[in-house]
């Protein structure tokens, strides 16, 4: 099978994990942390940032810091991995769901107007499948409201806007290092940001809400979301390689783009960005066709993933639904995940697109 991603692991994953087990510093201290989160935040290029334990982590952590409980309201896009509404309900706040741009799949800045109340403290802009938001619009309306705003940079890790890296516009940026994103530390996550007091919240609340002058003293009620030295030793190993995976999805994003044009409606390119094709993906005609080509495409060994399931669709979060959500409905039942991992060699590429081909004609 080819799988839709794997991580990329080298001789010097090896090595520093290596290093880091014998050295003993096993938990959350030691020299990989620090240097992880000394690098991480200036590969994004923000004053600060912290490592955590995965990326839902993350954005709890981040709302945490924020303030934001019980009353509060959070505005989130409908089509999204779920970690960021379950993390408004971590807080006891009630997220909104807000459709999304057709241009790029992210949420539409033109329908958070409409669902700014007097409650609304936040939104979580989402990137998803390596594009971006319309940033300025977004700080934009969050400055005119005075609202916080989170980037879920969990899936465009690289991805810039208009020059600056994702996850250094907003107030807060999240990550994951899970095994299937650009980079991984197997489970992992981090939090940058540019807010000093913010940066020092979210240290404490990561280690049970313990002041850092005087140990076993709790200001607040905190978590352990703390990520170990042999994760981030692994995360030092693979930022020194962040720039090739990165690269190498631009390629095999190309590829797609040119063996498959005309046939299929491509993976968007940003105006404002410059995207990362976390996941390079395809819409189909509709919902049928889509499904009919995953299990074409699946006989013929090779793995794709349906887009994610609109959240006011599912169960847990129907209530939250605020009117119509026509855009995020469509997408979600055409869209395809292909094959994107940095280990994909063209050749592979090549074979994906000629079933896609195959299977069109
Ligand atoms: C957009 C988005 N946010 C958050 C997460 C959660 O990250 P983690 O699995 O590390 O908790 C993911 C996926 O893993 C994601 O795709």
């Amino acid at each position: 099978m080819i799988p839709v991603a794997e991580p990329d692991i080298g001789e010097k994953e090896i090595e520093y994990v290596d290093d880091a087990v014998k050295s003993g510093w096993v938990s959350s201290h030691g020299k990989y942390i620090d240097e992880f989160e000394k690098e991480f935040s200036k590969f994004i290029g923000t004053e600060y940032g912290l490592t955590v334990s995965n990326g839902t982590a993350a954005l709890h952590l981040a709302l945490s810091a924020l303030g934001i409980t019980t009353g509060d309201e959070v505005i989130v896009p409908d089509l999204t991995f779920i970690s960021p509404v379950n993390a408004v309900l971590y807080c006891n706040a009630t997220p909104v769901l807000c459709d999304i741009d057709k241009n790029n799949w992210c949420i539409d800045p033109n329908k958070i107007r409409g669902l700014i109340t007097d409650k609304t403290r936040a939104i979580i802009v989402v990137h998803l499948y390596g594009n971006s938001a319309d940033m300025d619009q977004i700080m934009d309306i969050a400055k005119k409201h005075k609202l916080y705003v989170i980037e879920d940079t969990a899936e465009s890790l690289g991805t810039t806007y208009k020059g600056k890296k994702l996850g250094s516009i907003g107030d807060i940026g999240c990550f994951s290092f899970y095994g299937n994103k650009t980079m991984t530390t197997g489970e992992g996550g981090f939090c940058t940001t540019n807010n000093k007091e913010l940066y020092e919240k979210m240290t404490i609340l990561r280690d049970h809400g313990m002041t850092s002058k005087k140990r076993y003293w709790h200001e607040f009620i905190g978590y352990n979301y703390r990520m170990t030295n042999l994760q981030a030793a692994l995360g030092v190993a693979q930022l020194e390689r962040i720039n090739y995976f990165i690269a190498r999805k631009h390629e095999i994003g190309k590829i797609y783009s040119e063996r498959l044009k005309n046939m299929v409606t491509l993976h968007p390119e940003g105006i404002d960005y410059n995207g990362t094709y976390w996941l390079y993906s395809i819409l189909m005609k509709n919902e049928n066709e889509r499904n009919d080509l995953m299990a074409f495409l699946y006989k013929n060994g090779i793995d794709t993933r349906r887009f994610f399931y609109p959240v006011h669709v599912m169960p847990p979060y129907k209530k939250y639904a605020k009117g119509e959500y026509l855009v995020s409905m469509d997408i979600s039942k055409k869209g395809l995940n292909l094959p994107s991992g940095v280990k994909l060699q063209n050749g592979e590429i090549e074979y994906i697109c000629s079933k896609i081909i195959e299977f069109l004609s």
